[in-house]
């Protein structure tokens, strides 16, 4: 999704604006731009559809020492040069802008009538005429910022320059993410902190409603009531060694690799003697988990597939658990009941209907909110009252797999802390949680057996490179795995696939089978076994080719119509992390294949800060 970079310095600083897009490449975009206060306080714009690295192409010419650079992922405008930021008005003022501005219209409408022209399709266009608008009335670029963002609604994380207060960058946020960068006599904005790792490492996190007043040296906040204030600095903990390829094709091996030290990571310092910590949590985690009766989980795409899988863990422990998605919970009415706990669920932490789902749940009488997430400094973490963190370290290819088991890991010890709470005094774990505690301590090893299954889905996968369709089944807590191992397949190879629950088949699906439809079915050794055996022999009977990961106990053979991979057998409720694996692995092997851009995906973004 759009990134956001900025910078003012008392150097060049195209260098770092373009190494800053570079570094948000990762999140999905279509267009790139910038602009800078060049050395005769003119405004140097240069935009190009397309990559960074087009962009800097043509900044070979281009210097200054205030900017801002921004890459573009279009909601409101096709990807176009004309539409790609920065935009500019009258050549005085120049803005970047993540979110969508909703009374864009109206305001288009007024500024016609102003005599402004209109060179973009874009919603942005009018933040930059209004801030114009009121410079040319007589206001400093701070005061027309202020006023301009009082007249607008929607999201936004804003940069603005202007050739007017050259050595002056400003910064707004309401609702899309914006963080300032500290360096020394420069600072910088930027939407991630990934942008700036090389230049600053100092950092503070824009509230909603905050505006910021930057130069080389200093940095001054106003709240929403125009009130000066202080942000807390923090210190970033990333570091390039996280973003490198180290020697994997792709970010998305990389990371699928990546797993077993991002459990590893996410249970350190969580698992008692037998037992599953809840400080891990927060420090009111038990006095919150006495008092959940029930849960609410809202996310979106992966990580509510997550959540999906988790349901079945609550209620196998007696908890009611209901999962939604975020977009629609946002938009009917609820009955919540005393003692729901809200669960978010997002590996960025910035998506947007997240993020709104849980500000509308806490004017509706939840007990408490508790967020599950990946990235420390996200809005989403700051928005709620218990927070654990999935360690997975960060993810940059654009389809998650690291972040989402790590997300079930994490779930599953929030299951089991309020499991405890149903089976006795809440304080004390019985057999049955010691017994999982070490399973979670074996897992890694267990991913590590799970990806030594690649070799053999190499061989799979050129059974799907020239196919148009598949189905996926999966029954129980599997079902959910089946639903996000379609989403990564079709994310990634733009093959259409789609999830059922097996029982569903006869009820519809049957229909599509035939031998250009493969099926992909997960098949661990539980207590449902013997009922997906009887829909995957109505797969057969309809000529069906059937390609099934199977508990190696499982009594599934391959054939002519079936192929088989064995997986080695693994407890019930840690199986839903393993047949994660070989359908990650499979995804990414047939996208190998056809050629597709694996970590980027055509249409998709990394971090969705729109509606
Ligand atoms: C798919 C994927 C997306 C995200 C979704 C929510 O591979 O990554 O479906 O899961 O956009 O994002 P987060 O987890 O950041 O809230």
């Amino acid at each position: 999704m759009c990134g956001i970079v900025g910078a003012v310095a008392n150097r060049d600083i195209i260098p770092t604006l373009i190494d800053g897009l570079k570094r948000l490449e990762y999140r999905g975009y279509d267009s790139a731009g910038l602009a800078v206060v060049d050395s005769h306080n003119e405004l140097d714009l240069r935009r190009s559809v397309g990559r960074v690295a087009s962009l800097e192409g043509i900044c070979e010419s281009v210097s200054g020492m205030t900017g801002v650079a921004h890459t573009r992922w279009a909601t409101h405008g096709r990807p176009a040069e004309n539409n790609a930021h920065p935009h500019t008005s009258s050549s005085q003022v120049a803005v970047v802008h993540n979110g969508i501005i909703e009374n864009h219209n109206e305001l288009r409408a007024l500024q016609k009538e102003q005599g402004f022209p209109f060179s973009s399709e874009t919603d942005t266009e009018v933040i930059v005429h209004q801030i114009d608008w009121h410079m040319q009335k007589g206001m400093g670029l701070l005061e027309a910022v202020k006023t301009t963002v009082k007249e607008l609604d929607g999201a936004y994380g804003l940069g603005v320059v202007s050739k007017q207060e050259p050595d002056l960058l400003i910064a707004a946020r309401s609702g899309s993410p914006l963080l300032i960068g500290l360096g020394d006599s420069e600072n910088f904005i930027a939407s991630d902190m990934s942008a700036l790792i090389p230049v600053s490492q100092k950092y503070m996190v824009l509230e909603d409603g905050d505006i910021a007043k930057i130069t080389s040296d200093s940095v001054e906040i106003f709240d929403q009531t125009g009130a000066a204030v202080e942000r807390e600095v923090l210190i970033s903990t990333l570091s390039d060694e996280e973003t490198e390829l180290g020697g994997f094709s792709h970010y998305m091996k990389k990371e699928i690799h990546e797993q077993t030290r991002a459990i590893t990571e996410t249970l350190e310092g969580r698992l008692g003697a037998d037992s599953v910590l809840e400080l891990p949590f927060g420090d009111s985690a038990r006095e919150i988990f006495d008092k959940t009766k029930e849960i609410k989980i809202i996310a979106c795409g992966t990580s509510y597939n997550a959540a999906s899988v988790a349901r079945y863990w609550f209620e196998e422990f007696g908890i009611k658990c209901d999962v939604e998605i975020a977009s629609e919970y946002r938009y009917r009415k609820h009955v919540v009941n005393e003692g729901t706990l809200f669960v978010t669920i997002s590996q960025s932490g910035e998506t947007l209907d997240t993020m709104a789902a849980l500000e509308m749940a806490k004017t509706l009488g939840y007990t408490n909110t508790l967020c599950i997430c990946n990235v420390p400094e996200s809005s989403l973490v700051r928005a709620s009252d218990l927070t654990i963190f999935t360690h997975a370290g960060r993810e940059i290819g654009v389809a998650s797999t690291k972040a989402f088991t790590t997300q079930l890991v994490t779930l599953l010890m929030l299951a089991i802390c309020l499991r405890r709470r149903r089976i006795g005094d809440g304080r004390t774990s019985d057999s049955m949680e010691a017994e999982i505690v070490q399973e979670l301590r074996t897992l890694p090893q267990q991913i590590e057996n799970a990806l030594d299954l690649e070799d053999d889905i190499i061989a799979m996968s050129k059974h799907f490179a020239d196919k148009h369709h598949t189905l996926f089944l999966g029954r129980g807590a599997h079902y959910p795995i089946a639903v996000e191992g379609a989403l990564k397949l079709k994310e990634i190879s733009y093959i259409h696939a789609e999830a059922y629950a097996a029982g569903e088949l006869k009820h519809g699906p049957l229909a599509l089978i035939d031998e250009d439809m493969p099926v992909v079915a997960v098949a661990p050794n539980d207590e449902l076994l013997e009922k997906l055996k009887s829909n995957l022999e109505e797969v057969r009977a309809r000529g069906g080719k059937l390609y099934v990961f199977a508990d190696a106990n499982s009594g599934l053979e391959s054939d002519d119509e079936t192929m088989v991979l064995k997986v080695a057998p693994v407890n019930n409720y840690i199986a839903p992390v393993i047949y994660t694996i070989p359908l990650q692995l499979l995804s990414y092997h047939v996208a190998l294949l056809k050629g597709t851009d694996i970590d980027k995906p055509r249409n998709l973004a990394k971090s969705v800060t729109v509606e």
